[in-house]
């Protein structure tokens, strides 16, 4: 399979601001006569997003941990077969808000499944696939949270543990980010929209030659 597109993802925790970065990624991309498909997990494909469905809006306990993990990894093969991996193909970027890291770091780390089983389903549906770069948006987790309340609306199962969880997330992704430093970039997300835009600009142009 030859895939001469890129494939960035976007990692954090609760309210780095992920979505107001992705939007403006995308855009700059495509300013650049990019081909750019805008995706995101749990979901990206219609089956996936129906997963998604199935897993995010029940509560607490109704799934089973490994169970939840086989399901957000089902969606991931989805979305694989259904939308990232044609888009590379074609030469598309394809930019996605979250991947395999945040299973890494939320079901691997967070939740004690622990690493090898992510890792061994993983290769299962993915081989050895990866993304080209990771944009770790990091933040304390208090500023997040804060952010994340001041948005309003409702909060997922994940939002609403407490800051213990969230501070083990925090370190999970820096952990990764520390293994696999060829592909990850950690982005300050402390700042205002703008600024942090700015950087992963940057970031984009030193990376891609851009
Ligand atoms: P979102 O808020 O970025 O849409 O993500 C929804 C929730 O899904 C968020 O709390 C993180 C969680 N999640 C996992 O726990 N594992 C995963 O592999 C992915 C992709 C998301």
């Amino acid at each position: 399979m030859s895939m001469s597109g890129k494939f960035i993802t976007l990692e954090g925790g609760e309210g780095a601001g992920k979505s107001t970065q992705i939007k403006a990624l995308c855009a700059f991309l495509r300013g650049k006569n990019i081909e750019v498909v805008q995706t995101r997990e749990v979901g990206g494909a219609p089956s996936a997003e129906a997963i998604r469905e199935l897993w995010l809006t029940k509560g607490e306990g109704y799934w089973d941990a490994h169970s939840e993990l086989l399901l957000i990894m089902a969606a991931r093969r989805e979305h694989l077969i259904k939308t990232i991996w044609p888009a590379l193909e074609r030469g598309a970027w394809v930019v996605s808000d979250r991947f395999v890291d945040s299973t890494r770091a939320y079901q691997g780390i967070g939740l004690g499944l622990g690493l090898d089983f992510v890792e061994h389903v993983y290769s299962l549906i993915a081989d050895d696939f990866e993304p080209d770069l990771t944009l770790l948006l990091d933040l304390p987790v208090e500023a997040g949270l804060a952010r994340m309340t001041s948005r309003g609306g409702q909060d997922d199962r994940y939002q609403q543990r407490d800051i213990a969880f969230h501070q083990k997330l925090r370190e999970a992704y820096l952990a990764l980010a520390g293994q696999d430093a060829h592909r990850f970039r950690i982005v300050d997300a402390s700042g205002d929209a703008a600024t942090v835009s700015t950087v992963i600009e940057d970031i984009m142009c030193k990376s891609f030659g851009l």
